[in-house]
């Protein structure tokens, strides 16, 4: 039978894994499923991705070795190719859209819309597809987005180029990818939700999915409308920033009372009903969390024409997000007798353990702070050789001399998690500040003897 052919649009973090997912989907005959293209930007970084895809190496730093062996087999199995030209779209029988759809903030970083970027992006596809293509929306969109902005974007150049619009198969089902060391797993065997514009959309794309989900172990779930499954996606975002954020005050109470949050978490944790629950820390990072809860909020005004939804909620749980890093970096003020001059060691500039991204990570937030308080910083992070976010120039290793006035780790890498790395921090004077609890108590054990700080902890 003839293999479909699939073009995945966009290969970040979301759509690069999901093109590997996709390449390596096999029958019951252990045929490959599809041939795929994976397309992106003809810039640098898009260049540069399409680069490596094609060298059969994953474009991103990742410990995931599943997730490696299956870029690597796509060079054997030669279904899989990466590119820039759109006109490969005009082969595909499925379409993905994996782009970025990013917030904008004002002078007063208030949040707004600015849907060009995608809407050019639904452009370029409605320039090439086949009239009877499927279009599965996986980029995480403001609620409305598939009926309001999608759909009448793809009709409008089937109709320019005088082509029937009705045949087309509209989806909508997000990612819930997670980078790390189940980065690939968390694509195939993972729950999924879905929708379509039209039974028929909905019917196809469940089809699709089912070839490369694990569906007997994770049955998809349908919902009755696209505009149901993008809420779906930014709430449960939402929910994840505002239980972060609910932590932010108990974390202050038990530093001041001298308790231990994190094994009073772990406790609540206990009863199935609460097993989700927080805990303080250093800040929330990375592209989701930081965006996502604002999307309801701009949809009803921006999609809907509506004016009476705030999402009052949310919006303050991503502003305290936002707050969390200044307020390690005022404790560490106050401790220090201020920060200006002060030699501070930042380790972890990534949003998250054993994940190399730096998009939107609290550590940004710290630094550009800290630098312009005059603080004279060095940082460290064993996934990042580059962070063009912030700026700063990082070191390649840990230093050997330790001659700070403070090293604050911000990030449970696993490089910072053994009884070596805390001897070697044992032999530094520096106040040691863990803000995200990173120390093990073995760890806490060697360093008895430093002047330590925490987050969230008040009773040591
Ligand atoms: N990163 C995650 O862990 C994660 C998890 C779940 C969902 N998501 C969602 O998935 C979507 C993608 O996220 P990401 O982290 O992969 O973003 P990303 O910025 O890493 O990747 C987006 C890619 O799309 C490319 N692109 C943009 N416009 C394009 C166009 N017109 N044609 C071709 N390529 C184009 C960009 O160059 C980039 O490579 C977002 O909506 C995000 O919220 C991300």
């Amino acid at each position: 039978m003839k293999r479909q052919t699939v073009c995945i649009q966009g290969l970040g973090f979301v759509g690069a894994a999901m093109a590997v997912a996709v390449a390596n989907a096999k029958d019951s005959k252990d045929e490959y499923y599809f041939d795929v293209t994976g397309i992106d930007l003809a810039n640098k970084a898009g260049i540069e991705k399409v680069r490596m895809l094609n060298k059969g190496t994953f474009p991103f730093e990742t410990t995931d070795k599943a997730l490696q062996t299956a870029v690597k087999n796509t060079l054997k199995s030669k279904n899989f190719k990466a590119g820039v030209d759109p006109e490969a779209f005009s082969k595909a029988d499925v379409v993905l859209i994996d782009i970025n759809l990013d917030v904008y903030y004002d002078k007063q970083q208030e949040p707004y819309l600015n849907l060009d970027a995608f809407k050019r992006a639904l452009k370029t596809i409605g320039q090439h597809i086949k009239p009877d293509a499927l279009v599965i929306v996986e980029t995480t969109v403001p609620p409305g987005t598939c009926e309001k902005v999608v759909k009448p974007a793809l009709e409008s150049e089937l109709k320019k180029r005088k082509l029937p619009a009705n045949k087309l198969k509209i989806a909508h089902s997000y990612e819930r990818v997670m980078p790390g060391d189940e980065y690939y797993n968390s694509i195939i065997n993972y729950w999924r939700v879905y929708s379509g514009i039209d039974e028929v959309s909905s019917k196809a794309c469940r089809d699709f999915l089912s070839k490369i989900v694990n569906v007997k172990d994770y049955p998809l779930v349908k919902l009755g409308s696209t505009n149901a499954s993008e809420t779906a996606k930014v709430l449960e975002n939402s929910y994840r920033a505002t239980n972060i954020a609910f932590m932010e005050e108990w974390g202050r109470f038990a530093e001041d009372i001298g308790i231990n949050l994190f094994e009073v978490v772990n406790a609540v944790r206990k009863r199935p009903t609460h097993s989700n629950i927080r805990q303080p820390g250093f800040g929330v990072g990375g592209y989701c969390l930081t965006k996502d809860p604002y999307f309801a909020k701009l949809a009803t005004k921006e999609l809907f024409g509506l004016n009476n939804h705030d999402f009052e909620f949310s919006s303050k749980a991503v502003k305290l997000n936002n707050k969390m890093p200044l307020v390690s970096l005022n404790k560490l003020k106050k401790a220090l007798g201020g920060i200006s001059g002060k030699k501070i060691l930042l380790l972890g500039v990534s949003y998250k353990q054993d994940v190399g991204d730096t998009r939107y990570s609290p550590s940004e937030i710290f630094a550009k702070e800290a630098l312009k308080q005059g603080a004279r910083l060095t940082c460290y992070d064993p996934l990042v050789n580059v962070w063009p976010e912030a700026n700063v120039k990082l070191l390649n290793k840990l230093p050997l001399n330790l001659n700070f006035n403070a090293i604050v780790l911000t990030v449970a890498h696993s490089e910072f998690l053994s009884a070596r790395f805390a001897k070697k921090l044992s032999m530094s004077k520096a106040v040691i500040f863990d803000t995200n609890n990173v120390l093990r108590e073995e760890q806490i054990k060697i360093l008895k003897n430093n002047k330590l700080m925490f987050i969230g902890r008040g009773d040591l």
